[in-house]
């Protein structure tokens, strides 16, 4: 007999068919296709996600399901639907555009459905299962393992329609994490394929604030790390739809900032940079993530850059440098 975990992947599978079908050769699904187009995703992308979308009626995949000969309160386990009082049963997507997730081997093993009418939440995810655990899975990671490989690279994005975005714009080592927070775990799958990770998250506080978290495990993972910076207000997603594929290669992802001058820019914003208090004990606080770098001549880089930026004498950084560096011997 098949386990309760196989039944769920199957019928995970059936869904996924039937969503994608549903886009494109119904009426209900149209709204979702023209949703789709209008942000500028094309049917050669639409079609290797296997994006698709859920009619609004309440019992459309219900019947569905039980045709297949699948039980309800499996279905509520896998979480394709949802149920009050045990009589009546949902589906838990229904109007919203579906993305698939699928695990490291391409097996579908959750659904990411995103509202087209501002109801909220804007997301909703599968509920967390042994077969669907966020704190594991990487969108896209079964598509973009070979090209992450060869890169020795991955571009690390925070939502599905970034990664959309930047494949269609011909970037094919992108992941992103399920829009909960990147983990150590997902620092050490990519660290098994890469040398380096290009962050190019949000272009706002979050973002910034998400960017340094993760940039941290990271680091503590071996990764090399490089920051791909968006201009405030934007993510890759509305970059690339409001100034085109060229212009996020050139401006964006090919000119990262090295992870220091990241750090230098986003510590300086719990500062008050025109008090002279302030500005010494933001000095120090890069100087100790500065002795955090492995190489000598790196050290010295970033040593030079805040000198300058901050008209303080180059001996007296290194000075202070030293001693950090003999403490944490
Ligand atoms: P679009 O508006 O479709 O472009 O989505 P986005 O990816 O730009 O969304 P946003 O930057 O707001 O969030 C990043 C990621 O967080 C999304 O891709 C989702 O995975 C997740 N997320 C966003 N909003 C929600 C929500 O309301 N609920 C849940 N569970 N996840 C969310
Ligand atoms: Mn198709
Ligand atoms: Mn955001
Ligand atoms: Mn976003
Ligand atoms: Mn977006």
């Amino acid at each position: 007999p098949k386990s309760e975990d196989q039944t769920i992947l199957e019928a995970y599978q059936w869904l996924a068919k039937l969503y994608h079908h549903l886009l494109y050769h119904t009426k209900d699904g149209k709204k979702g296709l023209e949703y789709l187009h209008q942000r500028g995703f094309s049917d050669e992308t639409i079609e290797k996600f296997q994006i698709g979308y859920s009619p609004p009626s309440k019992d459309f995949i219900v019947k569905f399901l039980e045709k297949k000969g699948y039980h309800r309160q499996l279905m509520v386990k896998a979480g394709f639907l949802t149920t009050n009082d045990q009589t009546n049963y949902y589906d838990r997507f229904r109007g919203r555009i579906i993305f698939p997730i699928r695990n490291a081997i391409g097996k579908t093993v959750g659904f990411g459905g995103r509202s087209m009418d501002g109801q909220e939440p804007k997301y909703l995810n599968s509920p967390e299962s042994d077969l669907f655990q966020k704190s594991k899975l990487l969108y896209n990671f079964d598509n973009a393992r070979s090209e992450i490989r060869r890169k020795s690279e991955v571009i690390l994005l925070e939502g599905y329609a970034d990664v959309l975005a930047l494949h269609q714009a011909g970037a094919a080592n992108v992941v992103a994490s399920l829009g909960t927070s990147f983990t150590d775990s997902h620092a050490s799958i990519l660290r098994r394929y890469v040398d380096t990770v290009i962050i190019c998250f949000d272009g706002d506080t979050a973002g910034q604030n998400a960017t340094y978290k993760t940039l941290k495990l990271l680091k503590k993972a071996g990764c090399y790390v490089k920051v791909a910076m968006l201009p405030n207000g934007y993510d890759p997603d509305q970059y690339i739809q409001e100034f085109g594929a060229e212009a996020f290669h050139q401006s964006i992802l090919d000119t990262p900032a090295s992870e220091m001058t990241f750090l230098i820019s986003h510590l300086k914003k719990d500062y008050n940079l025109n008090s002279e208090g302030d500005r010494l004990q933001y000095v120090e606080n890069i100087i100790s993530e500065i002795a955090l770098l492995e190489s000598s001549i790196q050290r010295d880089h970033y040593l030079r850059e805040l000198s300058e930026q901050f008209s303080i004498s180059y001996e007296a950084l290194q000075q202070d440098l030293a001693v950090k560096l003999q403490n944490s011997k």
